[in-house]
């Protein structure tokens, strides 16, 4: 009976886990607002890296083709996916950081951000990110 028991557990365990959805990488995303990123480890725990390009209308630390993507790292742990850029990339500083906290669907990264700074009052929002390849 134990022994069925256990069986049973393990074909639960290993189905459940087939079924749950992880984060492709490498990966490359754009989102609404037209930034784009790129990532390229992960390692078993979830842990990943990349690179952010940031084209977002209205804020600070755009990507041209001079100034050099900024480093994105985060974490996957089945559909939840957090990730976080401190906008430092040695060549632009603009002193600030954002987390994002998202679910993934398929195709579709939706999430709901927060940017930080010295001296300036934290702003929330919302960015989906659509994966291309
Ligand atoms: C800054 O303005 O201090 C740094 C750049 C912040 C860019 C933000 S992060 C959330 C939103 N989504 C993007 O792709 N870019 C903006």
């Amino acid at each position: 009976m134990k022994r069925v028991v256990t069986a049973l557990i393990f074909v639960v365990a290993t189905s459940v886990s087939a079924f749950a959805q992880s984060l492709p990488v490498p990966s490359y995303w754009l989102n609404q607002r037209g930034s784009e990123m790129k990532l390229y480890t992960i390692t078993p725990t979830g842990d990943f890296t990349g690179l952010y390009w940031n084209h977002a209308a209205g804020f600070k630390c755009q990507n041209t083709p001079i100034n050099p993507p900024y480093t994105v790292t985060g974490h996957a742990s089945g559909t939840s996916v957090t990730f976080a850029v401190v906008w430092n990339n040695g060549v632009q500083n603009c002193n600030s950081k954002t987390v994002w906290r998202g679910q993934l669907n398929g195709k579709t990264l939706s999430t709901k951000w927060i940017l930080t700074g010295n001296g300036m009052p934290p702003i929330t929002g919302t960015d989906i990110f659509q994966q291309q390849w």
